[in-house]
């Protein structure tokens, strides 16, 4: 039996929390500690073949990942030369050599390749010893993570996500690479990490596509919420140990499924698994890109998850007949929600400036609590002492 009394949100939002949803200079210092978190950048799929790149986005600043034969770089997107963009598409293949004035790097960041470098630095390029800003690549499974590093980053990726990196691992799976979908929001990340944990908000911001599925509200009684680190889950199943018996059959690759979940990754990440038709399951891994204080992107892959619940002879045999339908039909719903929940954010957005409390969050939106704890505590952690 789960417990129902209410969060208290005294120590995880303070009455300022709000500051940098309003403030951009409260904001721009907010992403500028995020920068050393184990971020989300984007899938291995894309970085199969030597030369692959990819561009994406570490608090704000544009990085890029690119294969070297065995080896994933990253790299701050940004020529050491004169601040040029690298990289100037989302994904290519090929050398990394900057459009401006040609300067050509190495799998280190080194230039080496500066076009009459003697002439006009009065030296060769290897003295010179320009370098782009490095950033350190990990993965989970299919998934690519990075950060900029400092000296207080130490966890490695799989210490950071804890229990969260064999659910991400067993989830992230597919027969052909998921395509990318992208929607724009004008309102804070946090307001859409915020309503993503919000289990209460399903009757007045979803009522044709979620509420008629659950009655329209949820019984906190039948769900589990879990702490997983800094992360947290949700599960559409109040039993005891449930989430250890989930974590558990990811870990052996036995996992069916039998419930709706939801695993909420540190500082923006969200892998969604969930039931579409009879036995079949989807996947939604998504996650809200910080851009400015009022500005987000979201960006989603959904596709037929690596693990189906329980189904007949007759639905597996005719799967490849149905699932031509099935995943369209389920990214169409999946986008309508998103995009139900987007606009209840840039509402939100509007009154930011006003707020000077922290909310009251009910039993069935405890995981915001749980989400602001973890968030304080990382901005904590990357504070210096002299702050
Ligand atoms: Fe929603």
């Amino acid at each position: 039996m789960p417990d129902l009394t209410p969060p208290d949100t005294s120590t995880a939002m303070p009455a300022d929390w709000a500051r940098p949803l309003a403030s951009p200079e409260a904001f721009a210092r907010e992403q500028a500690l995020l920068a050393h978190v184990w971020t989300f950048l984007g899938l291995a799929d894309d970085l199969a073949r030597d030369g692959d790149w990819i561009r994406a986005t570490i608090a704000t600043r544009s990085v890029f990942v690119q294969r070297f034969g065995s080896e994933l770089k990253g790299f701050e997107n940004v020529c050491a030369h004169r601040f040029f963009p690298l990289r100037t598409a989302d994904r290519g293949n090929g050398p990394i050599v900057c459009g401006f004035h040609h300067w050509r790097y190495n799998k280190d960041g080194q230039a080496l390749g500066i076009p009459v470098c003697e002439d006009v630095f009065g030296m060769v390029s290897r003295a010179l010893d320009a370098r782009l800003n490095p950033v350190e690549i990990a993965t989970c499974g299919a998934l690519v993570f990075g950060r900029f590093p400092a000296a207080h980053a130490t966890q490695s990726l799989e210490d950071f996500l804890g229990d969260a990196f064999p659910i991400l691992a067993a989830l992230a799976r597919w027969s052909s690479t998921p395509r990318l979908w992208s929607l724009p929001i004008n309102a804070n990340w946090r307001l859409s990490l915020h309503i993503s944990l919000d289990d209460y908000h399903i009757a007045a911001i979803h009522p044709r596509t979620l509420a008629p599925r659950i009655d329209n509200y949820l019984e906190r009684a039948t769900l589990t919420y879990a702490r997983v680190g800094l992360h947290n889950a949700y599960l559409t199943d109040g039993a005891d140990g449930a989430f250890e018996k989930y974590v558990a059959s990811c870990r052996d690759g036995s996992l069916q499924g039998s419930h709706y979940t939801i695993l909420q990754v540190m500082p923006n990440l969200n892998m969604v698994h969930v039931r579409t038709d009879g036995g079949f399951y989807s996947c939604v891994l998504h996650q809200y890109v910080p851009l400015a204080h009022d500005r987000t992107l979201l960006r989603a892959w959904i596709y037929p998850a690596p693990f189906d619940g329980q189904q007949g002879w007759l639905a597996r045999r005719t799967r490849w007949l149905t699932e031509p339908f099935r995943t369209p039909v389920a990214a169409h719903m999946v986008k309508r929600i998103l995009r139900e929940d987007a606009a209840a954010c840039e509402q939100l957005q509007q009154t930011v400036g006003q707020i000077d409390r922290p909310p009251r969050l009910g039993a069935l939106e405890e995981r915001i609590g749980w989400f602001e704890e973890s968030y304080r505590r990382l901005l904590d952690e990357a504070r210096s002492p002299t702050e």
